[in-house]
């Protein structure tokens, strides 16, 4: 993991405060990483007890990167902790906090609904600089922007699950998504340590389009009786090299989270068959097995 432990008073093409709304598994990793690299940053969500549970989660996240970065030194690690903790202030009200921010990050709720009515509420109440960026995963990133008058300064910031180890972030230009908003995303990217891609606005960018596709054919193998979980997982870890095999790595990810990304392009694009739905994949999370959050999916995590 880099670090930069800068305590800056000026940022990246003049970013200087962060408001990321959700503070869920993304929300509280960018948060993190933000704070990290000298940010300050508001994170927002929708009540106190949510909002607490993703300041003790990012204390969990910063105390096992504290133990390696200050090896043997217990000053240190609660130093860095405490340090950036601070810069993290909580909100569950998204209308003050807007006002003084320079970058908006939203990782709220796989929604487009949702997310349409979060950016039409902020957009008249944030500052003409601000730039708004979606986290999200599946959803077109200029159908977000919509319904904001501010589409030259949207785009998408793509983080990848665990937002503290994963290096990547795609960057998303729209069409309309001007040339300084793009550079904006890119030092703000770079600045928290990230190797930055770019991708068009297109389904799953890069690493969806590739990744969610090959976990629903790893479904496929598992319900056609071909191979067991463990045996595609075994297969390619030690015969393609991926960290995780590809059930393991939908259970991290979330079936529901999964499942509800292939159901939305297969209903935009019906004529995929890369976007096709898995009955089992859907058997599992009408049972409400989400995978490792839920404690169980392929696997059980109890
Ligand atoms: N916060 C801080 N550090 C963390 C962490 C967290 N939440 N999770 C893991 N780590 C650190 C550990 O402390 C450990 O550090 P050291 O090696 O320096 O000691 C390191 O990461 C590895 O962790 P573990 O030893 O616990 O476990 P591991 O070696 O099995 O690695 C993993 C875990 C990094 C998650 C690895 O299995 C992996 O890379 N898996 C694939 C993840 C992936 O593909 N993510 C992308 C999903 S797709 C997505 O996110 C996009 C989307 O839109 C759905
Ligand atoms: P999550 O369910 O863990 O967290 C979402 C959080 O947003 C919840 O805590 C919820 O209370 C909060 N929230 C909902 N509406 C809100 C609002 N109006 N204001 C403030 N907070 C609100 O979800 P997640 O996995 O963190 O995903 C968030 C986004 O990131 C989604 O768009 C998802 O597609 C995307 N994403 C997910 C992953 C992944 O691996 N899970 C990876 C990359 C991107």
């Amino acid at each position: 993991i880099r670090m930069f432990a800068r305590n800056m008073s000026s940022t990246a093409n003049g970013i200087k405060h962060v408001t990321v709304i959700g503070g869920g598994l993304m929300g509280s990793g960018i948060a993190q990483v933000a704070a990290t690299s000298g940010y300050n940053v508001t994170l927002v969500e929708v009540n106190s007890g949510l909002l607490e549970n993703a300041q003790k989660n990012i204390k969990k996240s910063l105390e096992r990167v504290a133990k390696k970065q200050f090896k043997d030194n217990d000053a240190g690690q609660k130093k860095f902790v405490d340090e950036v903790s601070q810069r993290i202030i909580g909100s569950v009200d998204v209308k003050s906090t807007i006002k003084s921010t320079d970058l908006v990050i939203e990782a709220i709720i796989e929604n487009i609904k949702i997310k349409h009515e979060l950016f039409s509420s902020i957009d008249s109440l944030a500052p003409a600089h601000t730039i708004f960026a979606s986290n999200t995963s599946s959803l077109s990133i200029a159908e977000i922007a919509s319904v904001t008058q501010r589409k030259d300064r949207f785009g998408g910031l793509h983080f990848f699950n665990p937002v503290p180890v994963m290096k990547l972030l795609e960057i998303i230009r729209t069409a309309d998504t001007s040339e300084q908003t793009y550079n904006a995303m890119k030092s703000f990217g770079e600045s928290i340590g990230k190797a930055c891609i770019t991708c068009k606005d297109t389904p799953g960018f890069v690493v969806n389009r590739l990744l969610v596709p090959y976990m629903a054919e790893a479904v496929r193998l598992l319900e056609r009786g071909d191979a067991s979980a463990r045996d595609i997982d075994t297969a390619m870890k030690l015969g393609a090299g991926y960290p995780m095999g590809p059930l393991e790595l939908a259970d991290y990810v979330g079936l529901d989270t999964t499942h509800h990304i292939l159901k939305g392009w297969n209903e935009k694009f019906p004529d995929e068959p890369l976007f096709k739905v898995n009955p089992m994949l859907e058997k599992l999370v009408s049972e409400g097995k989400y995978g490792v959050k839920s404690g169980e999916g392929f696997y059980s995590y109890k």
